[in-house]
């Protein structure tokens, strides 16, 4: 028998697959559809003090080797998804949940949390350090500094278990860089990747978004070579305790048994979930099965992080 069940922190999974955050997951009707599904979990959209609106439409849009998207954060406020996952967790065949958060400022994400920490809430929280698209606001962990800080403080009171949404970096220093503070936290684990940041799409001679001018976050297939990267840059550099939660360009069980391969214990579909909708996973986690089944891997342990090298 063949499982693609898996587990982060003290949670267990039945599916590794899941939604990537931002997709499937603005209301509790979306939710809802993901939880029916056979997705082994969903995080919600990042939510903020305050619901916003997010940036002018059109700001998402589908081309034919992934999206671009510069949504700007719209979101119901995190209260509204803290309640949703508070209240599914009173039922015993729930499955467990991601609570994606990030405030507008430090001060900000700090009030969140520590809500979150009063709460009653006992899953998962995934902190978005990688949001590209509201104007003037940069990318959090592209800045050391501020969030080596912001983590610092972070963990003086949040006893929760914790992991962060990082973007992708492009150089060996910055995976370096990045992983030494990383390891110095409790962190359980970190999602690799975020959108590639701020590209840009044109039909005949107009950009595909109004907002930013047409700059937006770019996923699916354009984003998959980058993704792989990042999750095992980070698998080779982290301390075992943080685990790896592989995102980008997965749209098929190929695509997700090479995200696995490079160290990924879970697999979140974004793009190729907005264009195909949630019984993707019916179809990627059969994809994956019969990859296992072919190589004789009966768990995703079997092969988790064992990407072969040239030597
Ligand atoms: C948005 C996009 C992101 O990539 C993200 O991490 C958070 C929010 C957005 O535009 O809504």
């Amino acid at each position: 028998m063949v499982s693609t069940a898996t587990k982060i922190g003290n949670f267990s999974f039945t599916n590794c697959l899941m939604n990537a955050a931002g997709v499937y997951c603005m209301t509790r009707e979306e939710l809802a559809e993901i939880e029916a599904s056979t997705a082994g979990s969903f995080v919600t959209k990042t939510g903020t003090l305050e619901a916003r609106p997010g940036n002018p439409e059109p700001r998402y849009v589908d081309v034919p080797l992934g999206s671009i998207n510069s949504m700007g954060l719209p979101n119901n406020g995190f209260q509204y998804y803290l309640d949703y996952v508070t209240e599914l967790q009173e039922n015993p065949e729930s499955k467990p949940h991601f609570l994606s958060l990030v405030g507008l400022s430090p001060e900000e994400t700090h009030l969140i949390l520590k809500k979150v920490q009063e709460s009653d809430y006992k899953g998962l929280v995934e902190l978005n350090l990688s949001c590209p698209n509201v104007p003037g606001k940069p990318q959090i962990a592209y800045d050391f500094e501020t969030t080596e800080t912001i983590l610092t403080e972070v963990f003086t009171y949040f006893t929760k278990p914790l992991g962060i949404k990082l973007p992708p970096y492009f150089d060996i220093v910055h995976f370096d860089q990045a992983a030494a503070i990383f390891n110095q936290f409790p962190l359980t684990f970190v999602n690799c990747v975020n959108s590639i940041g701020n590209g840009l799409l044109i039909d005949d001679e107009t950009v595909l978004i109004k907002p930013k001018n047409g700059f937006g976050g770019i996923g699916g297939d354009y984003i998959k070579p980058t993704a792989l990267a990042n999750v095992h840059a980070f698998y080779q550099r982290l301390k075992p305790e943080i685990q790896i939660i592989g995102t980008g360009g997965v749209k098929n069980g190929r695509d997700a048994f090479e995200h696995i391969l490079c160290g990924a214990s879970m697999v979140q579909i974004g793009t190729a979930l907005q264009q195909e909708g949630p019984s993707i996973f019916d179809r990627v986690t059969e994809e994956l099965k019969e990859i296992m089944a072919e190589k004789g891997y009966q768990t995703i342990e079997d092969f988790r992080g064992k990407l072969n090298y040239i030597h």
